[in-house]
């Protein structure tokens, strides 16, 4: 019956979901320019319909931006198992109404038998998919501490009233999409591999199959009758041990137990006078950003043509500099100190640029990580939610790669992460992302890996103006950058942004990753400089679910169009 209600509720508020995109519709001022699901109130943009549904109907029941991303959060442990999660974990920001600010690190950890080198062999060299398949790649997972953290300070409904939605669409089921089952049908193998054996997953899919997740729907309803607790303890806690044991993974009950979510004061800084809120470390996110942002400020990069030759190279210019420093400087800073004022200080970002020319690429090679005097290193998915009340929460959660380590603790329902990958297994060796990394982000027990993850939220004028993320792993930040440069410099909606074609420069491999869709007119010019290109086909940059407050007030959704990413509104 109670589940009976609650599709009924989904249909009607996918109705609703119509007239609201009507009026998206006529209140488009000029038709060519893509805008949007606009709302007065409230908004919830993530990667399924479910989830963002689901977090809209908890605020109609008068639940805030905190209530509905728990709700959102395990809505799409379920409904998009690929990078929503409760074996991962992940980082949120938020502003509050009143301009209160802060956030959140429910990062994964490295387990206590970790060691520095779990990765390499007697040579020394890094042993193939250690860390990205299987059980020794996974980190102990983060998210169900964070939803309580969160929940425990800022909750005003009742955890169980959040959990109950996934729980019943754990049970009746989600209809799988198309770029889901193409997604499903890639890993079987993988599944295969890294279960030793064949789990729920392993099957030929379809658009349109219904799938039901009973297990996971009981572990869920462990963790609303048992709390925190329901995971990290007790059943749950021992099935996912015993089941890691087996495959000879080295996460222990006590691993489980002593994990813990931590409150983090974000990474502040303007842009042009905007105040830009983003996550700082063991997140990269913001530090990063703010260099790239910082750097490019002085040039006022709106007088270029947007995505134009010039525009393209000022930003790679100045994403080469800052990933450098990220190789370098950056890691869990309770483990390493990490000189982010300096990094970020206009004085040193101007000295960095210096060398910018432009007649000529600066390759690379020539690009370490700059000098700060007296210092002594494929799937994620985020959301972003704004209550009725003005609160404003920015999430990216990832089991890190699709569907993580794949391994999948089939009596419990649930794939498990392979974040330790993001740790850096041997200095200027590449991760999965290409990402180089150096003694900050080395394996160390306990210990957070280094993640891009860039939630985000924009201030001007004192006010809300922008709630955004993505996944994409390295290209999250140059993505995130992008989009407030297209808000900030280049005055498009919200939708109209997320809608560009993007770029990618990382320092290392020294090249330009453009989408398929990107202007090619650009390339030969920029070649002529030497710089090198990248523009694989089926290439994607990003998947940003953004929303804007426009200046009537009312919200817009950037849903992005490269997935199956859908905004909610009222
Ligand atoms: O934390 C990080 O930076 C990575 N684990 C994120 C992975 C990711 O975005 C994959 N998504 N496409």
């Amino acid at each position: 019956m109670k589940n009976l209600l609650f599709i009924l509720t989904l249909c009607l508020c996918v109705s609703c979901n119509d007239q609201k995109t009507a009026l998206a519709r006529q209140e488009q001022l000029n038709p060519s320019i893509p805008r949007g699901l606009i709302a007065e109130k409230a908004m919830v943009v993530s990667a399924r319909v479910e989830a963002s549904e689901i977090g809209i109907e908890i605020m109609k029941q008068g639940g805030n931006a905190f209530d509905a991303m728990v709700a959102t959060h395990l809505a799409l442990a379920v409904a998009y198992p690929v990078a929503g999660n409760i074996g991962g974990g992940g980082f949120m920001v938020y502003r509050m109404e009143d301009g209160r600010i802060g956030g959140i690190d429910f990062r994964e950890t490295a387990p206590l038998a970790a060691t520095k080198n779990m990765y390499l062999d007697a040579q020394g060299n890094v042993i193939k998919d250690l860390s990205t398949l299987g059980a020794m790649s996974v980190g102990v997972p983060g998210s169900i501490a964070g939803l309580f953290k969160i929940h425990e300070k800022f909750g005003t409904l009742p955890m169980s009233t959040l959990i109950q939605p996934a729980i019943d669409i754990a049970t009746t089921g989600i209809i799988i999409t198309k770029n889901q089952a193409k997604g499903l049908n890639e890993k079987q193998e993988d599944f295969r591999k890294a279960n030793k054996g064949a789990i729920y997953f392993n099957k030929e899919w379809k658009a349109g199959d219904i799938l039901k997740q009973p297990a996971l729907a009981k572990t869920l309803a462990r963790i609303r009758d048992k709390g925190k607790d329901g995971f990290y303890k007790g059943k749950t806690a021992e099935i996912m041990v015993n089941y890691l044991n087996n495959l000879r993974g080295i996460i222990t009950l006590k691993d489980l137990e002593m994990y813990e979510a931590k409150w983090r004061d974000p990474i502040t800084f303007t842009y042009h006078g905007n105040k830009i809120i983003s996550m700082s470390p063991p997140s990269s996110g913001g530090i990063c950003l703010a260099q790239i942002l910082k750097s490019v400020e002085p040039y006022h990069p709106e007088q270029y043509a947007h995505n134009s030759e010039k525009y393209v190279q000022l930003i790679v210019e100045a994403e080469r500099r800052a990933y450098a420093d990220r190789a370098y400087y950056l890691g869990d800073p309770d483990f390493v100190k990490i000189p982010a004022e300096e990094l970020m200080s206009p004085q040193y970002l101007d000295h960095r640029m210096a060398d910018f020319n432009w007649d000529k690429a600066t390759p690379s090679t020539s690009v370490g990580h700059g000098k700060i005097p007296g210092y002594e290193s494929e799937e994620t998915t985020h959301y972003s939610i704004v209550d009725p009340f003005g609160n404003a929460v920015s999430v990216t959660t990832t089991l890190n790669g699709g569907y993580g380590s794949k391994v999948y603790v089939e009596e419990a329902g649930f794939f498990l992460n392979n974040e330790m990958d993001d740790f850096s297994a041997k200095p200027g060796e590449p991760n999965m992302f290409g990402l180089i990394g150096a003694e900050a982000n080395a394996i160390a027990p306990g210990k957070r890996m280094l993640s891009s993850m860039t939630p985000t939220i924009v201030e001007q004028n004192n006010a809300l103006k922008m709630v955004v993320g993505t996944p994409g792993g390295s290209t999250i930040i140059t993505s995130v950058a992008q989009n407030i440069l297209n808000v900030l410099a280049f005055d498009m909606g919200m939708q109209e942004s997320v809608n560009q074609p993007r770029f990618h420069h990382q320092w290392l491999p020294d090249e330009i990753k453009f989408e398929p869709s990107f202007n090619k007119e650009i390339f030969d010019p920029l070649k002529k400089l030497g710089y090198t290109i990248n523009q694989s086909n089926s290439l994607i940059i990003g998947k940003v679910d953004a929303i804007l407050v426009l200046s009537n007030g009312k919200l817009e959704a950037g849903a992005d169009p490269r997935g199956d990413d859908a905004a909610a509104g009222y």
